[in-house]
């Protein structure tokens, strides 16, 4: 398998998943940033983030999401797509923000430790990675029991007519990068998480949010 490289890392991670992102890194922020910020702002604003919190974003892509976050908590924000992070890491220069870190990595293969996070957010980005479950599964382990899950996508819809309907768009959907057909049960079921909210943030969004609470046991991650 084909991977990038970060110094002398390499990162496990075939390049399909984000060679989208970074063709079109440049221009993804005059297409998106109408459409995402204002939700993602207004979720990041609710969760009342405490002082000295950690935060991990997975997909932080170009940073759409960084002016967010309040100056008194510390994220890290990771992504596949270097492209994108150079986005990213301007705005983080521009700004002077000394509580947010970037870093190259799989969110499917988390090079972080274990219970280090209060808070861990995927914005937009659990369709686009090839196995979704995965990528919730480390976000738990690196989220401390008891910390916040925080999910913004997509999802099928479970309305008849709507549902089958969206799945045609999938296959041209899939060529650009994300998938249609991902439902919340498959990144959920049997997940050791409690769902606190789960809501659109106007009746005909296309985005679901989701605030979930990590219950697993600390044991079982260790
Ligand atoms: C639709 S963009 C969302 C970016 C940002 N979260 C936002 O809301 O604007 C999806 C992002 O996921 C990243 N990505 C894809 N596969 C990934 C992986 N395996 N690990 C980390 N990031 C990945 C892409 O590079 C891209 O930046």
């Amino acid at each position: 398998m084909a991977g990038s490289t970060n110094g002398a890392r390499k990162i496990n991670a075939d390049p399909h998943q984000s060679k989208i992102y970074s063709e079109f890194s440049r221009f993804y922020d005059k297409i998106f940033e109408r459409i995402f910020f204002p939700r993602i702002a207004r979720v990041i604003a609710s969760l009342k983030i405490p002082p000295g919190a950690r935060v991990l974003e997975l997909g932080v892509g170009t940073g759409l999401s960084l002016s967010a976050y309040p100056s008194h908590c510390n994220v890290l924000g990771v992504d596949l797509a270097q492209d994108m992070l150079d986005q990213a890491a301007d705005k983080v220069r521009e700004h002077g923000w000394t509580h947010i870190t970037l870093r190259q990595m799989d969110a499917l293969n988390l090079e972080l430790a274990s219970n280090s996070f209060d808070y861990v957010a995927a914005f937009h980005v659990v369709s686009v990675v090839p196995d979704a479950a995965r990528m919730m599964a480390e976000a738990r382990r690196v989220c401390r029991a008891g910390g916040k899950l925080i999910i913004i996508n997509h999802f099928r819809s479970e309305r008849p007519l709507i549902g089958p309907l969206v799945d045609l768009a999938d296959p041209v959907t899939r060529k650009l990068g994300w998938r249609t057909t991902l439902k919340l049960v498959d990144i959920i079921d049997g997940a050791p998480v409690s769902i606190e909210q789960k809501f659109k943030t106007s009746p005909r969004s296309l985005f679901t949010v989701v605030i979930a609470r990590n219950e697993k046991e600390i044991a079982a991650f260790g």
